[in-house]
C-alpha cells in the first residue's frame, strides 16, 4: 500500500535541499526545518524563511481524509474538473460508526445507516484514484501510522489529529477540506512558516507513567493556545526511549495545544515499528539518510539558540496525569487529584472508562490496559465502572484477538466497540436524552474533552488519561484513586495494590490481519459513475459561492457575539449532525448553535434585529439572508479551535454571514474562513470586543482597499445612533485576497483550470 517510489524520491532530494537550507540559515537545522525546506513547492528561496511571518507554498507527499470531512472535500474536488488526484490520497471510514452494543452489531448497523455515504465515498475514491478504507478498517491516524507515514515526509489530512503521524517523524498537518482539495488538484499548499518549540525529554518512563503523560504535562504548560503557529519538536535521550506509537500519542495531542504539528527525529523505535508493520524497505531507505531525518546535533545541544521556546521534561520524575474536565489543558498530577476533585466539586464516582481513539489505540496501549484488567481478574476485583474499548485498526483488533487480549476485556465486562472513533466524536449511544442526563464523571484515553463531546451530556465531566490509568480508575470507579499509593478492596474483602502496567511495544508474535479493509482504486476511473440522489438528505452537490462585488460591506447586523470558548464544535456541532456532513444546506441548521451568546449567556438564542425577538441562530440568520442583510459574527480568543472541519466556515458563508471579527483565531479555522471567501479579521485593540452591543450594525468602510498588511476600519453603529470606529487586523496575502474576491479558493482553482 505504501508508495516506496515516492518515499525514495523524497529521500533523494532531501540531502541537497537540506544543505542549501543550512547555507541560507547560516547554521544548523532542526528536523522541522529540514522537512519543511525539503517540501517547498517551488525551489529554494533567496533568504531563510521567518517563522510566524512568511507564507510559504509546500508540496505535501500524501493526503488522508476521514469520512465525515471527505464528503465535503470530495464534493469540492469534483467541482475542480480534474480526472485524478495529483497526490496519493486515502479515505478512511471511521467517524460515522456509533458505539452501542459492541462491534459485531454496531458495524453492520453503521453500514446500513450510512450506506449512501459509504457508496458515495467508495465510488468517488474509485473514480479519482483514491485508496479507500472501508468502515471497520480502523481509525484514520492509526491506519496512516501503520501503513503510510514515513520519516521525513510531509502530509496533510482533513482532520486535526493528522499530526499523529509525527510519531513516525513526519510533518503531518490537519487542514480543512478546501486545503486538501487544492493539493488533490495539483496546487501547492500554503502555510505560514511555523515557529518552533523544542521539548527536551530526559530520563526514562517508569511505573505508571506513559507517553500520554508527556503530552498531558505539555498541555498543562502550554495551554490550548500555547502551541499556535508552532511545530513542537521533541528530542533528547528520553525521546529515543519512547516507542513509535507512544510518540504518535504525544504528537496526536499537540492539536490540543493548538500546534501546527509535532514531530520526533528518526530513531530505532521507528525502525522497529516500520519493520513490524511490513515496511522493511522504508526502514532500509530511511537508514540510508538517517542523519537527515533528525535535527542537527548542535541544535539539540544548544536548543535555546535554535528554538523559539524550549520546555524540558524529565521522564524519570513525570507523574501520571488526568486532564480535565471540559478542557484538555487542565492538568492534574494524580497525586493531587483527591484535593483538586474535592476543591472543584468534581463527581468522584466514575461511571465509564473508555480506551481507544486515534490517540491511544495501538497494540501497546491496549496491552497496557489489559495488564491492569488482568490483575482485576486475578485478584477477584470487580470493576466499578463500565469499560469500553475501540481498537485503532483491524490489524490491532485481529492481533489482540489472536493474543487473547479481547478475551480479558470481555471477562471484565468491557464492551469492545468497532475499530472506529465512536465515543471520541460523540458517536456513543450512552443516553436516550443526553440533555437531561445527570452530572457524572468519565475517564478516557482520547484527546478532546469539551463539554458534550463524548455523550452529548453537558454534565459529563470527562478526564483524559493514559490507557493504563483509565483502566485502573475504571476498575476503582473513583476519580481520586491513585494506583501508585492506594489499594482496592476485592470481593473477598482483601486490600489489593495494583502493579504498574506491562506494555508490549509490539506484538511478540508480530501483527496479523485477515482483511485489513482496503480497496484500491481503479487504474482508469473515467467510466466510474458517482451518484448523488437529488432528494438525498445527506449529500448535496455544491453551488459555487458568489464572488465579492468589490464594494464595502455596509449595514451588516450582529448575528452573535460569542462569549468565551468557541470551538469548531460550538460552531458546527458533531454528534448526530455528522449525518449531514455532505449536505451543506441541511447541516447549516447547526450553525453556531453551541456558541454562548455574550448578552444572555445562553446557547442558540440570539436577538433578531429585524423583529426584536429572540430566535435560534440558524433561523435568525436565514431570515437575514432572505432579506439580503449581511451579518457579522464576533468572537473571543482562539475562535474556531478544535477540529479542522471546514463546515464551521462553510455554514456561516452559506447562510450569508460576511465577516468574523474576533480577538484571535485558531489557525485552521482562520484559513478555512479565508478559503470559503469570508472576511476573517481580529480586533487591533482586544478591548474593542467590549464595545460590541446586541443591536449593533457594522460598516466596513475601507474594504475596497483590502490589501496585504493593511488594517481595515470598521464603523460600529449602536442602537442609540452613537458610533465607534475601530481598527481590525487581517493576515490575508495577495492570493488569499483573490479567494475573497472570487468568492472562494475553489472558484479561483476553477478559474485557473479554465485559463
Ligand atoms: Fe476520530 Fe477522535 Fe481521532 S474523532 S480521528 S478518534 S480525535
Amino acid at each position: 500500500m505504501f508508495d516506496l517510489d515516492l518515499i525514495q524520491r523524497v529521500y533523494k532530494q532531501m540531502p541537497e535541499r537540506i544543505a542549501k537550507a543550512r547555507e541560507l540559515k547560516g547554521g544548523p537545522l532542526t528536523l522541522s526545518e529540514k522537512i519543511l525546506y525539503s517540501h517547498l513547492s517551488q525551489g529554494m528561496p533567496t533568504e531563510a524563511y521567518s517563522g510566524g511571518e512568511d507564507y510559504v507554498d509546500f508540496a505535501p507527499d500524501r493526503i488522508a481524509c476521514q469520512d465525515a470531512t471527505a464528503q465535503m472535500a470530495l464534493l469540492q474536488f469534483m467541482q475542480a474538473g480534474k480526472p485524478k488526484v495529483a497526490v496519493p490520497t486515502t479515505v478512511h471510514c471511521d467517524h460515522l460508526i456509533q458505539a452501542k452494543e459492541g462491534y459485531e452489531k454496531d458495524l453492520p448497523r453503521a453500514k446500513d445507516t450510512n450506506n449512501e455515504v459509504y457508496d458515495f465515498l467508495a465510488s468517488v475514491s474509485n473514480k479519482y484514484g483514491i485508496g479507500f478504507w472501508k468502515p471497520g478498517a480502523g481509525i484514520i491516524h492509526q491506519v496512516v501510522l501503520e501503513n503510510y507515514a514515513f520519516p521525513g515526509g510531509m502530509m496533510i489530512g482533513t482532520d486535526s489529529h493528522t499530526v499523529n503521524a509525527g510519531g513516525l517523524g513526519m510533518v503531518a498537518i490537519g487542514v480543512g477540506g478546501a486545503d486538501a482539495v487544492d493539493v488533490m488538484a495539483g496546487m501547492p499548499w500554503e502555510l505560514k512558516f511555523p515557529k518552533l518549540i523544542g521539548v527536551k525529554l530526559t530520563g526514562n518512563l517508569n511505573g505508571w507513567t506513559a507517553a500520554k503523560d508527556v503530552i498531558l504535562k505539555v498541555a498543562g504548560v502550554l495551554t490550548v493556545k500555547g502551541g499556535t503557529g508552532c511545530i513542537i519538536e521533541y528530542f533528547g535521550e528520553g525521546a529515543k526511549n519512547l516507542s513509535c506509537t507512544g510518540k504518535g500519542s504525544i504528537c496526536n495531542m499537540g492539536a490540543e495545544v493548538g500546534a501546527t504539528t509535532s514531530t520526533f527525529g528518526y530513531d530505532e523505535s521507528m525502525e522497529r515499528y516500520l519493520r513490524a508493520t511490513g515496511r522493511a524497505e522504508v526502514a532500509d531507505a530511511a537508514n540510508e539518510i538517517k542523519e537527515h531525518l533528525t535535527g542537527d546535533k548542535e541544535v539539540y545541544e544548544n536548543p535555546e539558540k535554535y528554538f523559539d521556546q524550549v520546555i524540558e521534561i524529565n521522564l524519570d520524575t513525570l507523574e501520571p496525569h488526568l486532564n480535565g474536565p471540559f478542557t484538555p489543558d487542565k492538568a492534574t498530577p494524580i497525586s493531587e487529584m483527591k484535593e483538586e476533585a474535592k476543591k472543584n466539586d468534581w463527581p468522584v464516582e466514575v461511571e465509564w472508562g473508555l480506551i481507544g481513539s486515534c490517540t491511544n489505540s495501538s497494540y501497546e496501549d491496549i496491552s497496557g490496559a489489559v495488564s491492569i484488567a488482568q490483575q482485576a481478574l486475578d485478584n477477584n476485583i470487580k470493576p466499578k465502572a463500565e469499560f469500553g474499548i475501540n481498537p485503532g485498526s483491524e490489524q490491532v483488533r485481529y492481533t489482540m484477538e489472536r493474543d487473547g487480549l479481547i478475551e480479558v476485556f470481555e471477562e471484565v465486562g468491557a464492551k469492545v466497540f468497532a475499530n472506529a472513533c465512536g465515543p471520541c466524536i460523540g458517536q456513543w449511544a450512552r443516553y436516550s436524552d443526553p440533555k437531561n442526563a445527570p452530572k457524572n464523571s468519565i475517564v478516557h484515553s482520547f484527546n478532546r474533552n469539551f463539554a458534550k463531546r463524548a455523550d452529548g451530556n453537558p454534565n459529563t465531566h470527562a478526564f483524559v488519561g493514559s490507557p493504563d490509568m483509565v483502566a485502573a480508575i475504571a476498575i476503582a470507579g473513583r476519580l481520586d484513586f491513585n494506583p501508585l499509593t492506594d489499594t482496592l478492596t476485592n470481593e473477598d474483602g482483601e486490600e489489593i495494590k495494583l502493579a504498574p502496567p506491562t506494555r508490549y511495544e509490539l506484538p511478540v508474535k508480530g501483527f496479523e490481519v485477515e482483511d485489513p479493509g482496503y480497496e484500491a482504486p481503479a487504474k482508469d476511473g473515467s467510466n466510474v459513475t458517482v451518484d448523488v440522489a437529488e432528494d438525498s438528505e445527506r449529500l448535496q452537490l455544491l453551488t459555487p459561492f458568489e464572488p465579492w462585488d468589490g464594494e464595502n460591506i455596509e449595514g451588516a447586523k450582529l448575528l452573535i457575539k460569542a462569549y468565551g470558548k468557541c470551538t469548531t464544535d460550538h460552531i458546527s456541532m458533531a454528534g448526530p449532525w455528522l449525518r449531514y456532513r455532505g449536505h451543506l444546506d441541511n447541516i447549516s441548521n447547526n450553525c453556531l448553535i453551541g456558541a454562548v451568546n455574550a448578552f444572555n449567556k445562553e446557547t442558540n438564542k440570539v436577538k433578531n434585529q429585524i423583529t426584536g425577538e429572540y430566535g435560534e441562530v440558524p433561523d435568525v440568520q436565514r431570515e437575514y439572508k432572505a432579506k439580503d442583510i449581511p451579518t457579522v459574527v464576533v468572537g473571543d480568543h482562539n475562535y474556531g479551535e478544535g477540529s479542522s472541519r471546514e463546515h464551521a466556515a462553510m455554514e456561516p458563508r452559506h447562510l450569508g454571514v460576511r465577516a468574523v471579527l474576533v480577538k484571535s483565531f485558531a489557525r485552521i479555522h482562520e484559513t478555512n474562513l479565508k478559503k470559503q471567501g469570508m472576511l476573517a479579521v481580529t480586533f487591533d485593540n482586544e478591548a474593542d470586543y467590549d464595545l460590541i452591543q446586541e443591536d449593533d450594525t457594522f460598516n466596513f468602510i475601507d474594504l475596497k482597499d483590502f490589501a496585504p498588511g493593511k488594517q481595515l476600519a470598521v464603523e460600529i453603529v449602536h442602537a442609540d445612533g452613537s458610533k465607534d470606529t475601530i481598527k481590525v487586523n487581517h493576515t490575508y496575502n495577495l492570493s488569499q485576497i483573490n479567494w475573497f474576491r472570487e468568492g472562494s479558493a475553489l472558484n479561483m482553482i476553477k478559474k485557473q483550470n479554465k485559463a
